[in-house]
Order: C-alpha cells, then sequence, then structure tokens
C-alpha cells in the first residue's frame, strides 16, 4: 500500500491469472489455450504484416476485422465491436452498461473477472448460487436490478445453458443489459447470435483465444443491436483510439475466415474431451457434462488438492480453485491427445495409490 494509491487502487483487488510457465516442457492444461497452433494462414497474414507500415497507427475503427465477423455471424457491421481480448470487451461493457447502485446479477460460481470489473467501477452485485448440480437456475436471474452477465457455457463449470433458458431471460429483463459471455460457445454450445434481432438488451462476447488457437494476440469481440455497439465505441474511444495492433487485425481476419481450419481444430478438441471424459469416469471421477475446451472433475475418494499438486510435480499443469462448492474439484484443458494420453497415465497412477 502507497499513500500516493488513489482510493479506487486501494479498494480493488485485482483478478490472478493462471500460472504461465516459463518451461516449455510442462503439458499445460491450466487456461483453457487451444493445443494446436493457429492457422497457417493466419501465420502468413503475420508474415505479411511485418514491414513498414508498422510505423503508422492502426485502423482505429478496425473495419476489416469487423465486416470478416460480420460476415461469419450474419449480421451487420454495426453490430460488431472488436477490442483487445473479450477481457477488455467485458471491461468496456461492464461501464458502458451498468450503473452504480443497482445490483448486477452473475452466477456465484463463474469467471473469476466480473466481481473484479463490479468492483473496479464501484458496481454492486448480487451471486446467484449455482444448483445441486451446477446448473444456471434461470428464474433467479428474472428482473435483474441492474443486468445480467453469465458465461455459456459457464466457466469452470463447462455446463452450458439451451438457447430457450436465455431467451427466458433475455424476456424477463427487457430493460436491463444481458451479457452472455460466449468465450466456449465453439465446443458444443449453441451461439445466441440468432436472438439478437429478436432482442435489443442482448449483447454477446466473443473470443479468438480459444476455437481459433490466438489468445497470445489478444483478439475479443462483442456482436448485439447498433446502440449497444454504439455505446462500447463511446467507452473505447474513450480510453485507446487504437486497441488492436496491425498484426492482430490482420490474424483476426484470416482466422475468422479460414472456417475449415476452425472447424478441423475445434471437432478434434471436442471428440479428445469426449474419450478423455469417459477415461476418467473409468477411474471414478465425476466428470461435469462439459461443452468447453475443458473438464471440470472431481475424484470420489481422492482430493482434487493432491491431485492438482502431483501431477505439477511431474509437470503437468491443471486448474485448482481454493473456493466454496468448487475446491473438491480440478479444471483441465484439452490438449491434444498425446498430452492427454500422458495427463491419464498420470491421473491413473496418483489415484491408483
Ligand atoms: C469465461 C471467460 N470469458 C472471457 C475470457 C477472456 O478471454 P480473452 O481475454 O483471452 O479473450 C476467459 C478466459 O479464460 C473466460 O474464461
Amino acid at each position: 500500500m502507497s499513500k500516493y494509491w488513489s482510493h479506487i487502487t486501494k479498494r480493488i483487488e485485482p483478478y490472478v491469472p493462471g500460472e504461465q510457465p516459463r518451461s516449455t516442457s510442462v503439458i499445460k492444461l491450466n487456461t483453457n489455450e487451444n493445443p494446436y497452433p493457429p492457422s497457417p494462414k493466419v501465420l502468413d497474414a503475420i508474415r505479411q504484416h511485418i514491414n513498414e507500415d508498422l510505423k503508422l497507427y492502426p485502423s482505429p475503427t478496425a473495419d476489416d476485422l469487423k465486416q470478416a465477423i460480420a460476415k461469419y455471424f450474419n449480421v451487420n457491421e454495426k453490430q460488431v465491436f472488436v477490442g483487445n481480448g473479450s477481457d477488455e470487451v467485458l471491461a468496456f461493457s461492464f461501464l458502458a452498461f451498468f450503473n452504480p447502485g443497482r445490483d448486477i446479477l452473475f452466477p456465484d460460481i463463474t469467471y473469476s473477472f466480473y466481481p473484479v470489473y463490479a468492483n473496479l467501477y464501484g458496481l454492486n452485485y448480487r451471486e446467484i448460487s449455482l444448483t445441486e448440480d451446477f446448473t444456471i437456475p434461470v428464474e433467479q436471474f428474472y428482473d435483474a436490478p441492474g443486468g445480467v452477465i453469465f458465461p455459456n457455457p459457464n466457466a469452470p463449470t463447462g455446463i452450458a445453458l439451451t438457447l430457450e433458458s436465455i431467451e427466458r431471460i433475455l424476456k424477463h429483463n427487457r430493460e436491463k443489459v444481458v451479457i452472455v459471455d460466449e468465450a466456449y460457445i465453439d465446443f458444443g454450445g449453441d451461439t445466441a447470435v440468432s436472438l439478437i434481432p429478436k432482442y435489443e438488451n442482448l449483447l454477446i462476447i466473443q473470443t479468438l483465444s480459444k476455437s481459433r488457437s490466438l489468445a497470445g494476440m489478444r483478439i475479443g469481440f462483442a456482436l448485439g443491436n447498433e446502440q449497444l455497439i454504439e455505446g462500447l465505441e463511446r467507452i473505447k474511444n474513450s480510453f485507446n483510439s487504437y486497441t488492436l495492433d496491425r498484426l492482430s487485425l490482420a490474424a483476426g481476419k484470416v482466422a475468422i475466415e479460414d472456417v475449415d481450419y476452425f472447424n478441423e481444430t475445434r471437432e478434434k478438441i471436442m471428440a479428445t474431451r469426449e474419450r478423455v471424459a469417459k477415461e476418467l469416469k473409468n477411474l471414478s471421477f465425476h466428470v461435469l457434462d462439459s461443452k468447453a475446451n475443458f473438464l471440470f472433475i472431481r475424484h470420489d475418494t481422492v482430493p482434487s488438492k493432491h491431485i492438482y499438486e502431483k501431477l505439477k510435480e511431474q509437470g503437468i499443469y491443471v486448474r485448482y480453485f481454493k473456493k466454496m462448492r468448487i475446491d473438491q474439484f480440478i479444471r483441465v484443458t484439452i490438449g491434444t491427445e498425446t498430452e492427454m494420453d500422458s495427463f491419464i497415465q498420470a491421473v491413473k497412477s496418483i489415484v491408483q495409490n
């Protein structure tokens, strides 16, 4: 604590990201990155853009990237906002759509950045308890005083809501913004994009970090009606004109356009997830039904913290959350087939000893 800190700096509790080990020999299953490289076309686009133009600022409006996203989702360009990772898009959205003094609702077990943004901006929030089986209790999100935010599928559970449930939440919050954080939607959930024309209070946020293997470039986006997007542009242009650099703009556009590569890699990840889930069940793990690129698992008898620590000793990183209700679980990102074979082997020796 320093006497020079502002009241806000003193008050906030920053988010703590998962470990990023320096060693390249570890099997990294702790931060939900994609185990496959970005599309070769993306790497070519980046190489082509390493040129003298880097002396110039990038486009402040990111029109080419927005166009590619709009075309892919069959929406209008003015319904697309882009930012430096979906974390930035989330941070701008809290400021653009939520007001102090009125509770925002989000699940008690969810992406732990939400309370961090709320505290940063002095917003009030209420955490809604997930049911016993870790699903979102839809009715409890009706008539939210300040607005709603939840991931679909939820993190770290991986459990997805149906579009019908999402529509019920939207219908019961017509005067407030409902943000659906679809960071993991491409691994088996149903995107709510089709609901945009019907619900002017719907904002969808997605990222290129997971299903398009670009966590290292920081590209996220939001989709929603034009007025919501204009609100986000107002906030962004009050922070930083150029949130995405030239290389990210080029990479993002091609990553969205290379649909074949995207489908190939996400299908491989989903197939590996189903295979690993089955093997874990055979080893007496309780495995939540995941529609994401990770599994949330608990062993019948061996404590999760022990499994987490033993795996780490063997160079396999998974995520353990020291938080009520979920401290019996570990979250395991789906890696390549080979990485997951090593993980299963290691886990087997831990739980069978
Ligand atoms: C639910 C959820 N939303 C958003 C993000 C942020 O993703 P990024 O900032 O890389 O786009 C994450 C990252 O792990 C996440 O789990």
